[in-house]
């Protein structure tokens, strides 16, 4: 049996909520919960072919609910900030809320990281999948439209990890979802992701002002501390004088992907020295959210009793731009009845 479904706790209102087990043909394995839509763990093999746990995460519901740092959950209904909480379509002013300083973040107060999804196991041609479904109702966190979103989890047999998105509305809206899990891929030998090894496919970002919402330049990567057209590892420059990088505490910005938005084609690649471990992120979306764990607190317990550091998991959050409900020159985000919006990303894994 690939796919096994076990409780995960019960919510407050007496939700019961399931963890799901999915292990592919080489042994690699995915624990996912239907609350947040959660990543919980996700083991892959090193240069010697040993198993280890790659993604920071809880061992209970509770500490999902009481204080988790987005980690593996989706994120909706709009990945990243949005000026102000404010956004107008076909000139409505639509409002939401300010949820990070004056800037609405990752989709509000309850946004699809806390939010039970309807859950069904499935073996795929590929691989074992689950798949997550969850409508939200017309006005929820302030956003225009009913959405019913489906995001599929396929845990592919080449050690990929397949994650298809798609959402219908039946109003005029905005979309863009996202998957916020935190890796290190040392799986517990490193503490911090510093030495990790990182290539993102992009000669472009988009700078931010000091509450990382862009200023609507496109910048070249090139003579920055965020050039990594090479890999490079993540600790060498990050605490470098520099303004972009001051404004996150390190890396916490959006990278512009080369090729054509809509295909699917290599985003970064990731490289853990002590392990050989390697992630490759594959995308169709237009970009890229590079973010260096630096609002993590010092110490939080994770699973198994481990304590996460300050900058001891990063996330590679593929996404439209954000702000782009407010910046007319970026990528539309806008989704219109009777289209289907459709993103696939991929994390494969292998090691040298
Ligand atoms: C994204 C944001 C960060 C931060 C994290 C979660 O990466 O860009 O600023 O909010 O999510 O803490």
């Amino acid at each position: 049996m690939k796919i096994k479904k076990q409780p995960f706790g019960t919510l407050a209102d007496g939700t019961e909520i399931a963890l799901y087990t999915l292990v592919n043909v080489q042994g690699m394995m995915a624990t996912i919960t239907n609350y947040g839509g959660a990543i919980v763990s996700l083991s892959a093999p090193d240069r010697h072919g040993n198993f280890g746990d790659v993604v920071l995460g809880f061992d209970t519901l509770e500490e999902y609910v009481d204080h988790s740092p987005y980690f593996g959950c989706l994120i909706g209904r709009f990945g990243n900030r949005i000026a102000k909480g404010r956004f107008t379509l076909d000139g409505v002013e639509y409002v939401l809320a300010q949820n990070d300083g004056q800037n609405h973040l990752h989709g509000g107060l309850k946004g699809f990281d806390k939010r039970v999804w309807t859950s069904r196991a499935l073996e795929s041609p590929n691989g074992p999948a689950l798949v997550l479904t969850y409508t939200s109702p017309d006005g929820e966190e302030g956003y225009p439209g009913t959405l019913a979103v489906t995001v599929a989890y396929t845990l592919a047999d080449d050690n990929s990890l397949i994650i298809d998105y798609t959402a219908t509305t039946d109003k005029k809206t905005v979309v863009n979802l996202t998957n916020h899990s935190y890796f290190n891929l040392s799986a517990g030998t490193a503490e911090t992701i510093l030495d990790h090894e990182l290539f993102i496919n992009a000669e472009t970002f988009t700078p931010v002002d000091g509450t990382l919402i862009p200023t609507g330049e496109i910048r070249p990567v090139g003579g920055t501390p965020l050039d990594f057209r090479t890999l490079t590892p993540i600790g060498a420059r990050i605490n470098m004088d520099d303004a972009q990088l001051k404004f996150g505490g390190g890396y916490d910005h959006n990278w512009v992907l080369n090729g054509t938005p809509g295909e699917l084609r290599l985003a970064a690649r990731v490289y853990e020295p002590t392990s050989g471990r390697v992630m490759e992120v594959h995308t169709t979306e237009p970009a890229i959210q590079f973010y260096a764990g630096n609002f993590l607190p010092p110490a939080l317990k994770g699973k198994g009793g481990r304590v996460y550091v300050w900058r001891g998991g990063f996330c590679l959050e593929t996404q439209h731009y954000p702000d782009s409900p407010n910046k007319p020159s970026f990528p539309s985000t806008v989704l219109e009845p009777g289209q289907v919006y459709r993103t696939t990303t991929i994390y494969k894994f292998l090691a040298e």
